[in-house]
């Protein structure tokens, strides 16, 4: 036993596998996301298929600690809207996080505390820096699983009520091409 040599936990770069460190993983379903699709009750057809899975390493939090964790967004669409997270704003609304894509093809969605919105591509090797008080959601427009490394401050928490309206732009294939549309609410 040697206390001055503690091996590294590990990620595998080109899958986003993380080990040799404890682990916690959270499976969302589409059942859980009828409410951030524009054809929700399609998500009730297949209610049990996962739809993100987000693993995290299991360390201590608290003021000034980061939690790291990667996010595997399966492909899929729900009507001609493409499989996304439910997107969140941090509760403490300063603190802001790092995303670098690992693999697969999508984008990262934002949006600011004024409503203002826009994406950024999401590929391996990507690095994205999310602000503060910024709104962030990931979206699978590839077949393959989009993962995503994400480092964000342990203090952080989610806030997922706080657009009342949804995100102000929306994702969808059309004639078999990504779209990024403009959500009007009438
Ligand atoms: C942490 C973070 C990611 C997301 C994950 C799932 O602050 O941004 O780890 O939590 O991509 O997305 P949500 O939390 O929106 O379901
Ligand atoms: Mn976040």
């Amino acid at each position: 036993m040697n206390d001055l040599l503690i091996q590294p936990f590990q990620l595998a770069w080109a899958t986003g596998a993380l080990s040799h460190g404890p682990l916690i993983r959270k499976t969302t379903l589409l059942g859980d996301l009828s409410a951030i699709f524009t054809d929700g009750d399609a998500t009730q057809l297949f209610p049990d298929r996962p739809a993100y899975a987000v693993d995290m390493f299991d360390t201590p939090g608290g003021e000034g600690e980061l939690y790291v964790g990667v996010t595997h967004l399966y492909p899929g669409k729900v009507g001609d809207e493409y499989f996304m997270t439910r997107g969140h704003f941090h509760q403490r609304r300063e603190q802001g996080e790092v995303y670098f894509g690992l693999q697969g093809e999508g984008l990262l969605l934002m949006q600011n505390q004024q409503g203002q919105a826009w994406t950024e591509p999401v590929f391996a090797g990507s690095v994205h820096i999310i602000p503060g008080y910024t709104a962030h959601r990931l979206i699978n427009t590839g077949s393959q699983t989009l993962s995503a490394l994400a480092v964000w401050p342990s203090t952080a928490g989610h806030d997922y009520t706080s657009l009342p309206h949804g995100f102000a732009l929306r994702v969808i294939e059309k004639a078999g091409k990504v779209r990024i549309m403009a959500v009007k609410h009438g």
